[in-house]
């Protein structure tokens, strides 16, 4: 394999040719937020949070960019900052309230992101939309689903995909109303779970817990 050799926040790294600037900054410890990405699937370029600078002249997605030899790439730009925070803190807001009892607590994309970009809490509490809890809906005779903290990365939808040729289960709705259902052929769920592991923010919860 062809190895090139580029930098992240002027670091030099050498990397596979044919490796995402993602790939190559989360191998190395170097964080990058990102709701969409899992290793496993092919990036969608859904949530837009990835961007990064290259070249001291353009913002690319990192999870959708291949590294080039001699690039330079940054991640914390004040420009990175002015595009990604507003939307961050929106989806935040649209995110249910507290963390505690949530099953994706401490493992959750979205604590990640708000720690990395020190999003204030009070702010986040004040652009809250008024709106009641949405009950737990059942997605497959296996699964509940939490309205309440979906994402809309598509994660699950492509894992099952992946996983099933055909995913059992899909978007309905549009922009703040969007939401994940199933079909019918959701019945044949057998639970292997990938979509439940795979989840960034906790939102498949198995019936069993
Ligand atoms: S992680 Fe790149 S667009 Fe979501």
């Amino acid at each position: 394999m062809n190895k090139i050799r580029f930098s992240i926040n002027g670091q030099q790294f050498d990397a596979d040719q044919g490796a995402t600037i993602m790939q190559v900054a989360l191998e190395n410890h170097i964080y990058i937020p990102h709701l969409c990405y899992n290793a496993d699937l092919v990036p969608g370029g859904v949530c837009r949070l990835c961007m990064v600078e290259v070249n001291n002249e353009k913002i690319v997605l990192a999870c959708r960019t291949l590294a080039e030899n001699e690039m330079i790439v940054k991640t914390n730009t004040p420009e990175i900052d002015a595009a990604i925070r507003p939307v961050v803190e929106l989806i935040i807001a649209d995110h249910h309230f507290t963390c505690r009892e949530c099953p994706a607590n401490g493992k959750c994309e979205l604590q990640k992101i708000m720690a990395h970009l020190h999003i204030d809490r009070r702010r986040i509490d004040n652009l809250r939309p008024p709106k009641n809890k949405l009950p737990l809906e059942t997605l497959t005779p296996f699964l509940y689903y939490d309205p309440n903290k979906c994402v809309r990365c598509g994660i699950c939808v492509q894992t099952c995909e992946k996983i099933y040729g055909a995913s059992h289960i899909y978007f309905v709705n549009r922009g703040y109303e969007t939401k994940i259902a199933c079909f019918e052929s959701a019945a044949h769920c057998d639970f292997c779970m990938e979509c439940v592991k795979k989840c960034p923010v906790g939102v498949l919860i198995p019936k069993t817990e």
